[in-house]
């Protein structure tokens, strides 16, 4: 991963998990850590989302995380993981819904950032 792909996705557009990841890195040093990101993704979410840089979903209706970025910036997710993701409609399988601390969603977009498909 590229050193410019890493500062955008601390500290730009996010406006809360950006805030908390700044905030996270400004008090203890902390780097984000694509591994642990990934780590974190296998436990929750691998039964129904592809969580490497290749691969199809368990569940087709799950987006495969290297093509995120085909449909939003990763970015973007930093608001949703801080908050809680809740997605789900009639009919389709239900996702549970998560929440993440700001150290977490640093390594989490770290990783994400660093596995897609473009
Ligand atoms: C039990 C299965 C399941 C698990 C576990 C799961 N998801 Fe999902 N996820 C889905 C399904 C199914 C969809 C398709 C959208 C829907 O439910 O309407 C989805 C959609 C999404 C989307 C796309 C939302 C959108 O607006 O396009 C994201 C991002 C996402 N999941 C992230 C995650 C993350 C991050 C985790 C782990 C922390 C996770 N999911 C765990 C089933 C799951």
């Amino acid at each position: 991963m590229q050193m410019g792909q890493f500062f955008r996705a601390f500290f730009a557009v996010g406006i809360i998990g950006g805030a908390f990841v700044a905030l996270a890195e400004a008090k203890s040093g902390w780097a984000p850590d694509p591994q642990t990101g990934r780590a974190l993704l296998t436990e929750n979410c691998a039964s129904c989302h592809a969580v490497d840089a290749t691969g199809t979903s368990p569940v087709p209706e799950a987006v495969a995380f290297h093509e995120i970025s085909a449909r939003y910036p990763v970015k973007a997710l930093e608001e949703a993981l801080a908050e809680g993701i809740m997605v789900g409609h009639d009919g389709v399988q239900q996702m549970p819904e998560f929440r993440f601390n700001a150290i977490q969603i640093g390594d989490i977009i770290a990783y994400l950032e660093s596995i897609q498909d473009e």
